[in-house]
């Protein structure tokens, strides 16, 4: 095992549960005071009614570490704290020099796991909550898929339901030719627009739109026709933005709302047979423990409304049914907006009632905040409509290639290009998932493209500096299983920080809080500068100078693969 902490809070595991006579969890974490603190022994002891500075020494009786640790010392309260041996240090570090994993094990138990994201609605612009899903959604994709899991994506784009009626009323007034054009140039929201100022001026309009719903619903022929052409050039334009957001949806990810289609009167069969349907104003619903409204009164979920329709809850009980059952899936992620929890909570509690989802499967909200202007309020353009991903996207392109010209005028320009994009979009990127994800946060392009502090560019930056040290030198890190020379407090720290890669891989993939990989490449980028400034490389000689290059080597892979996993790419040159 080369998970360091794993390897210690193991051994301090099995001493705990000598002295406690049962588990105990004895967690370390990195300390100021050494390298690792485990508070341990200040829960046991106020469990067992003793002193915790006693309980700690006990524990250390137990605990074989002398193999791991140059020092064990209880400090304050009853703090055990760890120094580790630099000899191990040395040695696991060695041990991954080989590995492109870097020490990230494969899951005991791979899993199949759904990632439901994205999810614009046809013929509608992409607005910056789809940005957020769709970035937060691929950065899991990608972790997920890497650490060993099945990755089932699903882009569940909103393609069925009234809206259709005036959508194709409007196209067959300009012309199918016209409408395709509109749609795959991405004019999504003037061709909305115009349908949708028909459908509230014009009631002629409006008649023949409701009457379209109708014919869609029923299967007419020339209708359906009709939507596959709405639905099919509105892909076209979501492809394009993927493409140029460098994220992994393809053409095969889509099941949209209409997909679901055929299984939405299984759905309410079934529920029904269970007994979890009730009436409630001519609609059939079902109502799910514990959610209720402000004066108590329990809350309907409507799966069929009172005309026989179906909405949004039951193709989204049909997603569950289908992930579960034909794809196997046992973990079911909905990166969706924190505004649907609550739609998303119901439909996953009524599928707990239904026993669709029971202990072997969990489905989790993976919700999100909003994206604010830098007047604090929901980002929007001036004109006060809701902003175009595109634009936002080609902005911080255009800015990105006017910093990297300033800072590299030799780069030719078709590497200034890449660059310029490989910045620009992993600086939204980088900027969405560095932050909670819960919470809102400022869109500003001064701040996510600055070359300082915690920014895409930064790590790139700090990646892109290590391969150039390999590039003047002509040097390659050695790879192999001599032990490294771990000596200097800056080597200690940057060993330490790469040796906690494991660890933090998987507590991001349990709880796919991205803004802790975030912080982690931050930190290692930090602890490499420290390093790069008081320890000479290139200068050094012998094992000295091989585990330095070892440590250079290591630090650059480990951003790259990082920063790979957040779906922002690297560039060895900037
Ligand atoms: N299309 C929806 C929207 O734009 C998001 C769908 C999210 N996924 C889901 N399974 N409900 O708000």
């Amino acid at each position: 095992m080369v998970n360091l902490e794993g390897l210690l809070t193991e051994r301090l595991a099995s001493a705990f549960e000598q002295v406690a006579g049962m588990p105990v969890d004895p967690s370390t974490r990195r300390s100021q005071h050494a390298d690792f603190q485990c508070d341990g022994a200040l829960a046991l002891a106020r469990r067992l009614g003793r002193n915790p500075r006693e309980i700690a020494a006990e524990i250390l009786g137990h605990a074989r570490l002398d193999d791991l640790c140059s020092a064990v010392e209880i400090s304050g309260p009853g703090f055990v704290n760890l120094t580790v041996a630099p000899g191990v240090l040395g040695r696991l570090l060695a041990g991954i020099t080989d590995d492109e994993r870097l020490g990230v094990p494969l899951p005991e138990r791979p899993e199949t796991i759904t990632v439901d994201y994205s999810a614009p609605n046809t013929a509608k612009e992409m607005h910056v909550g789809h940005l957020r899903s769709t970035i937060i959604g691929d950065a899991a994709v990608r972790v997920l898929e890497w650490q060993g899991h099945t990755v089932v994506r699903q882009n569940h784009l909103g393609d069925w339901g009234t809206p259709f009626g005036m959508l194709i009323e409007h196209l067959l007034d300009i012309g199918e030719s016209e409408a395709a054009h509109e749609l795959s140039v991405g004019d999504l929201n003037g061709f909305y627009q115009a349908a949708r100022g028909k459908f509230d001026a014009d009631d002629a309009f409006k008649d023949r739109s409701r009457k379209r719903v109708v014919a869609l619903q029923s299967g007419d022929e020339t209708t359906l026709r009709l939507w596959h052409t709405l639905v099919a050039e509105s892909k076209k334009y979501f492809m394009a933005v993927y493409a140029r957001m460098g994220v992994r949806l393809t053409e095969e990810d889509f099941f949209g709302e209409s997909f679901y289609n055929d299984q939405l009167h299984a759905v309410v069969d079934e529920l029904d047979a269970l007994g979890l349907l009730r009436e409630s104003e001519g609609a059939k619903c079902v109502f799910p423990e514990g959610f209720t409204n402000r004066t108590g009164e329990p809350l309907p979920l409507i799966v069929q409304k009172s005309d026989g329709g179906f909405g949004y809850a039951a193709t989204d009980l049909a997603t569950i049914r289908r992930r579960l059952r034909v794809l196997h899936a046992t973990r079911l992620l909905y990166v969706v907006g924190s505004p649907q929890s609550r739609h998303l909570e119901m439909v996953f509690e009524t599928a707990r009632d239904a026993s669709w989802l029971t202990d072997s499967a969990r489905a989790q909200h993976v919700g999100f905040g909003s994206v604010l202007g830098s007047d604090g309020k929901v980002l929007r353009t001036r004109a006060g409509a809701s902003v175009k991903l595109v634009d936002l996207l080609d902005e911080a392109v255009i800015r990105a290639a006017a910093a990297i010209a300033e800072k590299n005028p030799d780069l030719d320009e078709e590497s200034r290009a890449a660059v310029a994009r490989a910045v620009g979009i992993g600086a939204v990127k980088y900027a969405d998932l560095s932050t909670d994800r819960l919470k809102d946060y400022r869109f500003d392009y001064d701040r996510m493209l600055s070359f300082d502090g915690n920014t895409a560019p930064y790590l790139q930056y700090a990646r892109a500096r290590i391969c150039s040290i390999f590039g003047k030198a002509g040097v390659q890190a050695p790879r192999g299983t001599e032990a490294l020379v771990v000596a200097e407090p800056d080597e200690r720290t940057l060993a330490l920080q790469l040796l906690a890669f494991p660890g933090l891989i998987a507590e991001v993939a349990d709880s796919l809080e991205f803004h802790r990989l975030a912080h982690y490449l931050f930190d290692l980028a930090t602890a490499f500068t420290g390093f790069y400034e008081r320890c000479p490389v290139l200068r050094s000689e012998g094992e000295v100078l091989r585990s330095r290059l070892v440590l250079c080597d290591l630090t650059a892979r480990t951003l790259a693969v990082g920063l790979e996993l957040l779906g922002i790419e690297a560039p060895d040159r900037m």
